[in-house]
C-alpha cells in the first residue's frame, strides 16, 4: 500500500528546545519510516509578526540552526524532506483560493492569534496573522497530507485545516484528504521557571543544542517546591516542574521513584535531585549533541538539504495545483479564453493583417 503523508513544522526563529522534542519532534522522528514526510520551514508565517526588512534577514540562519535540530534529533534527510515555504509559490497561490473557503468571524475564534498578536505588542490584528491558520492549511495541503504531528497551541489551526478541507472537497470534489491531527505525549511541556509553557519569549528553555555546563545551570535554577525552605523540609512531587522533567526524561526509574519518597519524606535536598535531573537531560541529550556535531562540521550540508527538500515540494505543489485548477474549473476559463485567442489570431494572420 502506499504510504500515507505527514506534513508538519515550525517557524524559523531560532533554536529548538525540549518543549518541541517531546510535543513535536519526537512523533515526527518516529514515524519517518512508516509516513513519507514532509518538514516545512515556515518562514512565510514569521511575516505575520515580525514582517521588517530586519527580521526577514534573519530568517535563513535561524532556518540553518533549525534544521541542524532537525537532523540532531535524528530526522532524516533521505528519506524525509525539509523545505522552505517561501520558495514554493503555491502556498501563496492555494493560501488564496483557501481565503474564500473560511470567514472572518471563524478566524477570529482560533485562541492562538490573539495570544500571538499580543506577545508581539500588535494592537490591531493584521489581516495576514488573522489568516494564520488559512496559509497553515495551504501548507499542509499542498502535498495532501493526511496526518499533522503538532504541538498543542496549533491543535486549533488543523482544526481550521480540517474544515477548509472538507469545505474544498463539498464545492469541488474530492481533491484532499481530511488530516489528523497528532499531539505528542507531553503536549505542553512546563518551563524551567514553572511557569506554564516552555516557550523562548518567556525565557525558560533548555534548548536540543545546549552544551552540559548550561544544562546544569538551568536545571540548578529550576522553580521547585518554594514551600521547602531546607532538605528536611517534606516536599510536593506532583505539579513540580523537576520531577515533571524526571518522570520524561530520566530513563532511571529506580531513581526517580527513590528520589520522589525521599522527597516527600523530608530526606532529599533540591541539589541532588536537580543534579540527578541536570545529568539525566545530558544523557537524553549526548545523541542529539554528537549528530549536531557532524553535520555542523560538514560545510554547506544542511543547506543542500534543504535544496532537495524543496525542489521535492515544487514537484508535489505543481501536482496537486493543476488538480486544484481543474476541480475548480479555473482550468477551464483559461482555456476556452486561451483557445480562442489562439483562434482569432490565426485567422488574422491568414488574412494578412497584422494588429488589431
Ligand atoms: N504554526 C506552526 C508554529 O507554531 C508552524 C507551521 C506552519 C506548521 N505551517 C505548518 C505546522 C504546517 C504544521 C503544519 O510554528
Amino acid at each position: 500500500m502506499e504510504k500515507k503523508t505527514i506534513l508538519t513544522g515550525d517557524r524559523p526563529t531560532g533554536k529548538l528546545h525540549l518543549g518541541h522534542y517531546v510535543g513535536s519532534l519526537a512523533n515526527r522522528v518516529r514515524l519517518q519510516d512508516e509516513y513519507r514526510c514532509f518538514f516545512i520551514l515556515a518562514d512565510l508565517h514569521t511575516l505575520t509578526t515580525k514582517p521588517t526588512k530586519e527580521d526577514i534577514e534573519k530568517i535563513a540562519d535561524n532556518a540553518r540552526e533549525m534544521v541542524l535540530d532537525y537532523l540532531a534529533c535524528g530526522i532524516d534527510p533521505a528519506r524525509s524532506s525539509i523545505y522552505l515555504q517561501s520558495a514554493v509559490p503555491e502556498i501563496y497561490e492555494l493560501n488564496l483560493l483557501f481565503e474564500n473557503l473560511i470567514t472572518v468571524p471563524r478566524l477570529q475564534r482560533v485562541p492562538s492569534l490573539k495570544d500571538m498578536a499580543q506577545n508581539a505588542g500588535i494592537e490591531e490584528m493584521p489581516l495576514g496573522l488573522l489568516g494564520y491558520p488559512v496559509l497553515q492549511a495551504a501548507d499542509i495541503l499542498l502535498p495532501r497530507a493526511h496526518l499533522v504531528p503538532v504541538g498543542k497551541d496549533n491543535e486549533s489551526h488543523v482544526e481550521v485545516t480540517r474544515e477548509i478541507a472538507k469545505r474544498f472537497n463539498y464545492l469541488y470534489g474530492e481533491v484532499f484528504p481530511v488530516p489528523d491531527v497528532l499531539v505528542g505525549d507531553v503536549p505542553t511541556l512546563v518551563g524551567t521557571d514553572g511557569k506554564a509553557k516552555m516557550s523562548k519569549s518567556l525565557g525558560n528553555v533548555i534548548f536540543l543544542s545546549d552544551d552540559a555546563k548550561s544544562v546544569e545551570k538551568k536545571v540548578g535554577g529550576m522553580y521547585t517546591d518554594p514551600n521547602r525552605i531546607s532538605a528536611d523540609v517534606p516536599g510536593t512531587v506532583e505539579g513540580n516542574p523537576v520531577f515533571d522533567y524526571h518522570a520524561i526524561f530520566n530513563t532511571n526509574k529506580a531513581e526517580v521513584e527513590d528520589l520522589k519518597t525521599r522527597y516527600r519524606a523530608g530526606k532529599v535536598g533540591d541539589v541532588e535531585v536537580k543534579q540527578k535531573l541536570a545529568k539525566a537531560i545530558n544523557t537524553f541529550l549526548d545523541p542529539f549533541r554528537e549528530r549536531r556535531e557532524k553535520y555542523v562540521s560538514q560545510a554547506g550540508y544542511v543547506d543542500e538539504v534543504i535544496w532537495d527538500g524543496t525542489q521535492a515540494m515544487r514537484i508535489e505543489a505543481r501536482l496537486t495545483l493543476a488538480e486544484v485548477r481543474k476541480a475548480m474549473g479555473l482550468a477551464s476559463v483559461w482555456n476556452r479564453i486561451s483557445r480562442k485567442a489562439e483562434d482569432v489570431k490565426k485567422k488574422r494572420e491568414k488574412a494578412g493583417v497584422t494588429g488589431a
